[in-house]
């Protein structure tokens, strides 16, 4: 009997690739990190209103919607490499302008330009991943990006704690939200180095003809003669299906099923509220009652490092228990989480005047003790554990594998459009609500939607767990119910 051939070992040169790669992903989240550390700073300095602050942290989510919509064209006419460079010239640009803006409307366009990097890297940096990584560390890869976002989001917390409280620089300690935002140039720098040198995605060479220079990226990342057929035989497969997600999207109802649970999702994904926190994290703590800038900023560390450490608990499972049982675990947590969050600020809350960014006195509801305040911490936590094990990797994971793969481009488009242009409307309305309904009852509503969102799962949300893609795309087509595609 024919002993099997044993794994290949996977050459270093491959990793350094995925890591520079998702060190688009450690941008994109150094991008949605660093506004809740500065937002505070910057109304106090700008003298401007919650409504203008919400339109500052949203102005990126409209940039990276527009940016997620034509990177599609933009990366099969020029290459996903070629891409993803300018788009960290344009990270390297939007965070610049942002640190320099000298008034509100400056920082506005400044964070619309940046939004539209970080858009081209969501959709393109992925992309880039899935193409270059052989089969047996495709799904690592992936994983790897998605966790390089949450870590992204860590470090932009933690120097916004450092330059919100300690550094000081002419004199002054503390607030430097200039510096916040402009930083976020080194690192893009740095990316642009890395992909400098990275090679083209032998995926698209062959799409564009050049099988030679495919080849050679092979050859490159120490694949042996065999290991290279399988790629090639794999891609010329994968390139007779022409992409004609439009002419699908007007003719096969099926595909538009597809079409709609991907953007159903990502609505869902949103929904959860993951990013008031993201985005407003200090101001919630000063909500639940410290008033301390000190504590704020480190409170908002700890989220971060939650955010990082749940996402762990994904990646072990999702392979191993299935999507839907990690689903449903992640909505119940973060419907019980918020809603004792909206309870706690419902009967522990009192109104306070506070000055607000003019120094006026305004009525906010705080918390009225500790005895609220931390039950208020750690259900927020809880809730944070919730979406990192779920929502937050395994959405994604599911928008990848629904579409059939002549529309799979149009598909990821339309999922990674949708999940920009559902953030945005997040950012943009929190402070509104917070201040038309008050805390309890926004954080109850955010609650009763993720036990709701249960029953979505419930009606449309097929298992994929070791389903192959050909097989999905079979069962889509065919006309079986979303629930039951991945059967
Ligand atoms: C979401 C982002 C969110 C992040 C938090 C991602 O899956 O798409 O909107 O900020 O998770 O970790």
């Amino acid at each position: 009997m024919a002993s099997p051939t044993p794994p290949k070992r996977v050459q270093p040169i491959v990793y350094f690739i995925g890591l520079t790669a998702a060190l688009a992903g450690l941008l994109f989240g150094l991008d949605v990190g660093v506004i809740s550390g500065a937002e505070g700073f910057i109304q106090k300095d700008f003298k401007i209103s919650d409504d203008t602050i919400q339109l500052i942290v949203s102005a990126l989510l409209w940039g990276a919607a527009f940016g997620a919509l034509f990177s599609g064209v933009l990366s099969s006419h020029l290459g996903r490499r070629k891409t993803i460079l300018i788009s960290a010239v344009n990270f390297i640009i939007g965070a610049i302008l942002c640190a320099f803006a000298s008034n509100e409307h400056m920082l506005l366009v400044a964070r619309f330009i940046l939004g539209i990097a970080v858009g081209v890297a969501s959709f393109t940096a992925p992309l880039y991943l899935s193409e270059v990584s052989p089969g047996s560390v495709r799904g690592s890869m992936i994983s790897m990006y998605q966790l390089m976002i949450t870590i992204g989001i860590v470090i932009a917390f933690l120097s916004n704690t450092w330059l919100a409280t300690y550094a000081t620089f002419d004199g002054v300690t503390g607030g430097h939200w200039r510096i916040m935002l402009g930083i976020i140039s080194i690192p893009a720098a740095i990316m642009f180095i890395g992909v400098y040198f990275l090679p083209e995605s032998p995926r698209w060479l062959f799409l564009k003809g050049f099988q030679e220079k495919a080849i050679g990226v092979f050859k490159q990342m120490k694949l042996d003669d065999a290991e290279i057929a399988a790629e090639v035989r794999e891609i010329e497969d994968s390139i007779k299906v022409k992409q004609n997600g439009f002419s699908l999207l007007k003719n096969n109802p099926n595909f538009r099923r597809a079409i709609g649970l991907g953007i159903g999702l990502q609505i869902i994904q949103q929904l959860t509220g993951i990013n008031v926190i993201m985005y407003y994290a200090p101001r919630i703590f000063g909500m639940a009652g410290f008033e301390d800038t000190n504590e704020q900023m480190w409170g908002t560390v700890i989220v971060g490092i939650t955010n990082v450490l749940a996402t762990f608990i994904a990646i072990a499972f999702v392979d191993k228990i299935g999507r839907k049982p990690i689903m449903y675990a992640g909505f119940v947590t973060m419907g019980v989480a918020l809603i004792a969050v909206g309870t706690l600020f419902l009967i522990g809350g009192e109104t306070r005047m506070i000055p607000n960014a003019k120094g006026v006195a305004e009525a906010s509801i705080v918390l009225k003790s500790l005895d609220f305040a931390y039950p208020a911490i750690f259900s927020l936590l809880v809730f944070i554990v919730g979406f990192a094990m779920s929502a937050g990797p395994i959405i994604w994971v599911i928008c990848s594998e629904i579409y059939p793969l002549a529309g799979r481009d149009l598909g990821v488009t339309f999922s990674t459009g949708t999940n920009w242009i559902a953030n945005a409307i997040v950012g943009m309305t929190f402070l509104s609500l917070i201040n038309g309904v008050g805390p309890g009852n926004t954080f109850l509503l955010y609650g009763a939607l993720n036990v709701l969102f249960i029953i979505f799962f419930l009606l449309f949300v097929p298992e994929t767990k070791g389903v192959s893609l050909e097989k999905i795309e079979r069962n889509l087509m065919s006309g079986l119910p979303l629930k039951k595609i991945g059967r």
